[in-house]
């Protein structure tokens, strides 16, 4: 195990009914917020009405920012800052799932800022300073809402990127599973995988002895094997969604990757694609994940890949690296396909044709991965895999 700080500071507000909070959660950062919103879900489910009703009572300022849409662009963060500054704003407060909060941590790191906000996630500059944000989540999946991460699109250059900073980690989370209920099918199933992902790019990993750290994210794979066909079959019950939205904030809060090398190829492939085709993230995940695991299996790899097969889906030590490592693969593979998702890119629209362009782009920043390095030529044929 390498050595780690260990701080996640979110406060988490878990259960039905947490959004009574809400006021006393913002009150001691400031009286005059910004609220993020997406594409209407939150006002059609009364979400919004309730946290505004809720916050007015309490004498704060309220002024929105809505629109946000999945793969959320740049134009609506730098839209955000214009606001924040303009109205002194002291708080933003996102309501909705992983592509409003992200847009909210980005605007919160921008305010701030003299210089372009896209210097961030070009790594031409770090934040230094950034309004607190909240959020009250609606949509099991990225973490994002205990995590210090965002990721943004710029439609111009068709670049998906993301930024990593503590300030931009959100100092509180309601985690209403109820508010989860009217998550469409694909959404509840992109999310699913999104969180498996999550796990597979912390937990296959070149580094020895993070046992405990394992284990966790076996429990939350797991979790997710067998809540993700409950929560598409009944999309309100309580204990499923419950039990899915927690698994999906521990995924990814970074508590699993602690003392590990992490991978994240996986993902740095698929927001390639989401960038270049508005695919839904995990979506892309689905079909991407069980060919980036076929493209590094190996006698070296396989011990992680075998310990997978055995401690999360039930399978014989006895088969030998290799053929149990495949064998888990496959499992893996059929499991997305259950959930309903696409398990190939011609399936959702992507051919040959920007392919090599694409795996150029992933490594823009360097090569990828941490169990297994991928430069330009692996990323590409990981693609061709996957059509
Ligand atoms: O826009 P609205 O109307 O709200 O509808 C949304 C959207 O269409 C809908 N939805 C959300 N909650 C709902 C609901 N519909 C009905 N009832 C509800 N309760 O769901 C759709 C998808 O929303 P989106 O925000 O895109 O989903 P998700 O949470 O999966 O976020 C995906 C984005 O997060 C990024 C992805 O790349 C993608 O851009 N990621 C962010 C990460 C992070 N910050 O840590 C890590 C992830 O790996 C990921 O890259
Ligand atoms: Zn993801």
């Amino acid at each position: 195990m390498l050595n780690f700080l260990y701080h996640i500071p979110t406060r988490v507000l878990f259960g039905r009914g947490q959004i009574k909070e809400l006021a006393r959660e913002i009150e001691g950062y400031s009286r005059r917020i910004l609220i993020v919103i997406g594409q209407g879900s939150v006002k059609k489910y009364g979400i919004y009405q309730e946290a505004v009703r809720i916050l007015k009572k309490a004498g704060i300022i309220c002024f929105d920012l809505a629109g946000i849409k999945p793969n959320p662009l740049l134009k609506k963060v730098y839209q955000g800052i214009e606001l924040c500054r303009k109205k002194d704003i002291g708080f933003i407060l996102a309501i909705g799932a992983g592509s409003v909060i992200d847009t909210a941590k980005t605007i919160a790191s921008g305010v701030r800022y003299k210089g372009d906000v896209w210097d961030f996630f070009l790594k031409k500059a770090e934040p230094k300073d950034a309004l607190p944000v909240g959020t009250v989540l609606t949509l099991a999946a990225t973490g994002s809402e205990m995590n210090i991460n965002a990721v943004i699109t710029k439609e111009s250059t068709e670049q998906k990127l993301a930024i990593g900073s503590r300030l931009i980690r959100p100092r509180f989370s309601i985690l209403d599973p109820t508010y989860t209920f009217t998550v469409p099918k694909i959404h509840s199933a992109a999310g699913v995988v999104d969180i498996m992902v999550h796990v597979f790019e912390q937990y296959f990993s070149p580094t020895r002895g993070a046992r405990l750290q394992n284990r966790i994210a076996e429990a939350i794979l797991k979790t997710c094997i067998y809540y993700g066909p409950i929560v598409l079959k009944k999309p309100r019950d309580y204990q499923a969604r419950a039990n899915i939205i927690w698994a999906g904030s521990l995924a990814l809060n970074g508590l699993i990757g602690l003392g590990k090398v992490e991978d994240w190829a996986t993902h740095r492939i698929e927001h390639e694609l989401s960038a270049v085709y508005d695919l839904t993230h995990g979506i892309g995940l689905a079909i991407i994940s069980p060919n980036w695991m076929r493209y590094i299996l190996n006698k070296k790899t396989a011990g992680a890949f075998s310990d997978y097969g055995v401690n999360v889906w039930g399978l014989d030590r006895d088969k030998g690296p290799v053929k149990l490592s495949e064998e888990a693969i496959l499992k893996t593979e059929n499991f997305f396909k259950s959930l309903g998702v696409a398990s190939r890119l011609t399936e959702v629209g992507v051919g040959e044709e920007r392919l090599e362009e694409m795996a150029g782009k992933a490594v823009a920043f360097g090569e990828l991965g941490g169990i297994k390095k991928l430069n330009k030529k692996d990323v590409l044929n990981i693609l061709r895999m996957s059509l």
